[in-house]
Formats: structure tokens, C-alpha cells, sequence
């Protein structure tokens, strides 16, 4: 049986071109279950969740600290915590909750926004059909997730929506992202960094990822 290398060029928390390809090893051994066909739904949404920990982990790792003064039971110290306002993950409905709720388990006192975005199966434009968030966006880290950048459409639309209503720091968190969405992605906003598992090969005439996962809504709530 022929043995495909994992490619080096893939390789490494590297920042190319504000495009972090996060390789840790745990990281890419679960994404091959989840892109397995044979994976149940029940499995699917496990690793989602255990692996959305494992990518919140890296897309906090240069987060700002600032040191305060705590009581041990031994004595007084100074010890860092996080500066500054809570940060806020948005989820682009509905696969953005997948990877909501193991990063929630590792910061639970971040803010929650949700947009509500469909892709028209016809134009493959993003539709927009709801919008909340906490205030002072302007204040805050935002970290948009949705765990597939296709064409990139839905999310541009949904970081053009926060950069409205004030959002400045922003950075965007999918598992898997199409050279074509990454593109487009940056044309539109240059000033946020991508932070995936992995950059497949390109997207299909239908707009899923190839080789992909299939659709990652369906594949995690059985829907299909
Ligand atoms: N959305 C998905 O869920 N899968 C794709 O491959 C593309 C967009």
C-alpha cells in the first residue's frame, strides 16, 4: 500500500502569508477521523468538540496579560490573568456551534455573538437571517469560527456585519479552508488572520471542499 507523507509544506504553526495552519498532532490525528465517511454523527460532533479545544488553545496562545495582585494561602503575589475586555466568539450558524462548545470549555467567561447565515444552494451567497452580539465589539477580541472557509462568502459577510457595528480586532478560526475561500477572504479583509487545521486542495462546482469532510452542519447533526 502506498504511504502519502504528511506534507511539510502543510506543516507548523506557521503564520504564511496571516494564514495559521495549526499541525499539532492531536490536532490533525482527529481531524482524519472526522473527514472519514464511516464516522458516526455521534463521533463526528465528539472530536468537533475535543479538537475545537485544541484550536482555541492556539488562536489565544499571544493573547495579552497583565499582572494582578492575588492572595495564595500563603502569601500575596503578583500573578498574570488576561488584559482587557472578555473576549467574544462568534458562531456563524449553524456549524460555527460545533466548534462553540469545547471553546467555550476552555474560556466559559467569553462573550457569545451568533449570526445567522445560510449559503443560497443556487448563488452561494451568504443570507442573512439573525445577529446578536454583547456591546462595545470595539473593545473586544473577536473570534469568528466557522469550521469550513468554502468560498469564504458567508464569513466575509459576517465580519463586514461586526466591522459595522464597530469590531476592529478580529480573527477568524475554521478547521478546514479552499485556497479559492482563503483568497477571497483576504481580498475582502486583509487585516484578519486565518487560523485552520488544514488548506485542502479546492473547492468542487458545488462549493464544498475537496477532499473536505462533506458538510459539516449535516455531518454533525445528521441531517442528511
Ligand atoms: N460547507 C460545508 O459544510 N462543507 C463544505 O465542503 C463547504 C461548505
Amino acid at each position: 500500500m502506498e504511504e502519502t507523507c504528511y506534507k511539510n509544506s502543510q506543516r507548523k504553526g506557521s503564520a504564511m502569508n496571516g494564514v495559521t495552519v495549526i499541525d499539532h498532532p492531536l490536532v490533525q490525528h482527529k481531524l482524519t477521523i472526522m473527514r472519514r465517511k464511516e464516522t458516526s454523527t455521534g463521533s463526528f460532533r465528539r472530536l468537533l468538540r475535543e479538537i475545537s479545544t485544541l484550536l482555541c488553545y492556539e488562536v489565544t496562545r499571544d493573547l495579552e496579560l497583565t499582572m494582578a495582585t492575588i492572595e495564595t494561602p500563603m502569601q500575596t503575589m503578583e500573578s498574570p490573568i488576561l488584559e482587557g475586555k472578555k473576549l467574544v466568539f462568534v458562531s456563524i450558524l449553524r456549524a460555527g456551534n460545533g466548534l462553540l462548545e469545547g471553546m467555550l470549555e476552555l474560556v466559559p467567561s467569553a462573550r457569545v455573538s451568533h449570526i445567522g447565515m445560510y449559503r443560497d444552494h443556487d448563488t452561494l451567497q451568504p443570507v442573512e437571517y439573525y445577529f446578536k452580539a454583547p456591546e462595545a465589539l470595539d473593545e473586544r477580541l473577536m473570534i469568528v469560527v466557522d469550521p469550513m472557509l468554502a468560498t469564504g462568502n458567508s464569513s466575509i459577510a459576517a465580519i463586514h456585519k461586526l466591522k459595522e457595528r464597530g469590531a476592529t480586532n478580529i480573527r477568524f478560526l475554521c478547521l478546514l479552508a479552499a485556497p479559492e475561500g482563503i483568497k477571497n477572504f483576504q481580498e475582502a479583509h486583509p487585516d484578519v488572520k486565518i487560523y485552520t487545521a488544514s488548506i485542502d486542495s479546492h473547492l468542487n462546482e458545488k462549493g464544498y471542499i475537496m477532499p473536505g469532510l462533506g458538510d459539516a452542519g449535516d455531518r454533525m447533526y445528521g441531517t442528511k
